[in-house]
């Protein structure tokens, strides 16, 4: 262990990822919140790391200081030359942003759909040409990669590039590709008409590569041309790679052997801590929660809510997608909120009839109920710090971010076994009091109702375990250390496998 981590050390490595989003430019979902963190953890251990994103319209280059790298840059794809530029900005600690500015396919207002939530038709060109892009900027700007870690389905097809177009480029030939699935429910399947454009060749349009059902599937592509597949947590790797698991992606995953496993995701404290959030009103930590009292007041003002400290108050943050299993919090809140002295609050957006039904609630509960259809980062922070239960009772969750912030604010998780929320959260154990949150395991409305109850009961009769279970839960500790090295065990790992595979005979 020792000599590995003294090898961690020595090794640098040129690392070039490419992404759909990227915190602070572009955001959808957590997917962003990891891009975001991991390559400056990587830069921090001295690796040198170059990211590249799309220019998205909403990416104003005057706002965000951007600079011109390439004043223009061919890409061939499959069936045309396209032309792009390419902005640059340095983050001051070791990565440089690349985005590339191709007004066709980004200067939209949505990153992969538009108002109507419609998905854009010609998504597997945009972000074919992305993945295609992204190993352009290597070669243009002469940075030879060590590794190309790409992500989900909208850069997965980088990993098949290098291992076709590049094979043999000075640049990019000897780079190895590591694939991260951040949600096998998306893997980026469109009509296979779209296939001689990305010019993959059609010798990988079968069903262990790019084609299902006689359509492409970029991310089933990506996972045989990867040297290495994580996804974000091993719980989810596991459900993944079960029979039935996987969204039909469970037989190649499992081919990977042992180049298949999941690595936690990381928090970044310095954005989400109780000590020294900026984005609340008072700050608090384990051993002085006065502060939290002082966010729950506000939590329960900006709510227009009857301000009191005893009454407890859930809440629940995110996308309105079949994922996070909201049409069962709905029926089960109700419930909840008529049989008991609750209170709760919803920050989030999507299907409209989630919309209207937690928008509404206000309305059926006064006083007792908020909700906020929308966006909003410095309101998800105080939801995060004045309320006392999160609930996530998300179908399937990949790893979960909501819960690792909510166990640092002393919020504790209500979440459904699944994925990284049960590898996260520590379920309460009533006879010890030990635990850091409330755990169901069959995903219906009754199960969810009666394990809010059991929360509320804990809240009321038994106030000595939540004070203990608030104390362990905000001394977990998931900040990027673990999972950087991780990563980079998983970089080694890549190399020797792209070695092995250079190796074979041909
Ligand atoms: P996913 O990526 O599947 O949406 P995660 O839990 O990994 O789930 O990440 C969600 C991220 O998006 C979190 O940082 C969460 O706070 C944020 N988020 C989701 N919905 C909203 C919203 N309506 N307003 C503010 N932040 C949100
Ligand atoms: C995906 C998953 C979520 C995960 C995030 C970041 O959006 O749904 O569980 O936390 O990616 O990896």
């Amino acid at each position: 262990m020792a000599a590995q981590s003294r090898k961690q050390q020595q090794t640098r490595y040129n690392i070039l990822m490419i992404s759909s989003e990227m915190v602070p430019f572009a955001k959808t979902g957590g997917l962003a919140d990891v891009v975001g963190s991991l390559p400056h953890e990587l830069a921090r251990l001295g690796h040198d790391v170059r990211v590249v994103i799309p220019r998205y319209y909403a990416i104003d280059p005057g706002r965000y200081s951007l600079e011109v790298a390439l004043g223009s840059m061919g890409v061939w794809m499959g069936e045309t030359l396209e032309w792009c530029m390419v902005y640059s900005r340095d983050m001051g600690d070791g990565v440089t942003v690349y985005f590339i500015e191709h007004n066709g396919f980004f200067g939209r207002d949505g990153l992969y759909h538009d108002a109507a939530m419609n998905d854009y038709l010609d998504n597997p060109r945009r972000f074919g040409f992305l993945s295609r892009a992204g190993l352009q900027v290597a070669v243009d700007t002469g940075f030879a990669p060590d590794i190309v870690h790409v992500h989900d389905w909208q850069s997965a097809a980088a990993a098949a590039y290098l291992k076709t177009w590049f094979w043999d480029n000075p640049i990019l030939g000897k780079a190895a590709s590591v694939l991260t699935i951040h949600n096998a429910a998306y893997q980026g399947i469109y009509p296979k008409h779209h296939f001689d454009y990305l010019g993959l060749g059609w010798n990988t349009f079968h069903a262990d590569a790019f084609e299902t059902f006689d359509h492409i599937n970029l991310l089933k592509g990506g996972i045989w041309f990867a040297d290495l597949v994580n996804t974000v947590s091993p719980g989810y790797a596991r459900e993944i790679t079960t029979p039935h698991g996987g969204f039909g992606l469970a037989p190649y995953l499992s081919n990977k052997g042992n180049s298949f496993y999941g690595i936690l995701n990381g928090v970044d404290y310095s954005d989400w801590s109780p000590e020294n959030d900026r984005q609340i009103p008072a700050r608090f930590s384990a051993s002085d929660l006065s502060g939290k009292l002082q966010c729950k007041e506000a939590l329960q003002k900006h709510f227009g809510l009857e301000v009191n400290p005893r009454v407890p108050l859930f809440a629940a943050i995110g996308r309105f997608v079949d994922q996070k299993g909201y049409h069962l919090l709905a029926p089960a809140i109700e419930r909840a909120l008529n049989e008991m002295n609750i209170q709760f609050v919803i920050l989030g957006s999507g299907d409209p009839w989630l919309q209207d039904i937690f928008g509404s609630m206000p309305g059926r509960y006064p006083g007792r109920a908020g909700s906020h259809i929308g966006y909003n980062v410095a309101l998800s922070h105080l939801i995060e710090a004045g309320a006392d239960f999160f609930v996530m009772p998300s179908l399937y969750e990949p790893c979960g971010l909501n819960q690792l912030y909510s166990l640092r604010y002393g919020t504790l998780p209500i979440v459904h076994a699944t994925g990284g929320l049960d590898d996260t959260v520590e379920n309460y154990n009533e006879a010890s009091g030990d635990g850091t949150g409330f755990k169901f395991w069959h995903p219906t409305v009754d199960s969810l109702y009666y394990t809010i109850g059991w929360a509320n009961s804990t809240w009321w009769d038994r106030p000595g375990h939540m004070a203990r279970m608030i104390t362990t839960a905000m001394s977990q500790d998931y900040s990027w250390d673990r999972s950087t090295a991780e990563y980079i065990a998983a970089y080694e790992k890549a190399i020797a496998n792209k070695r092995a595979y250079d190796s074979w005979p041909r």
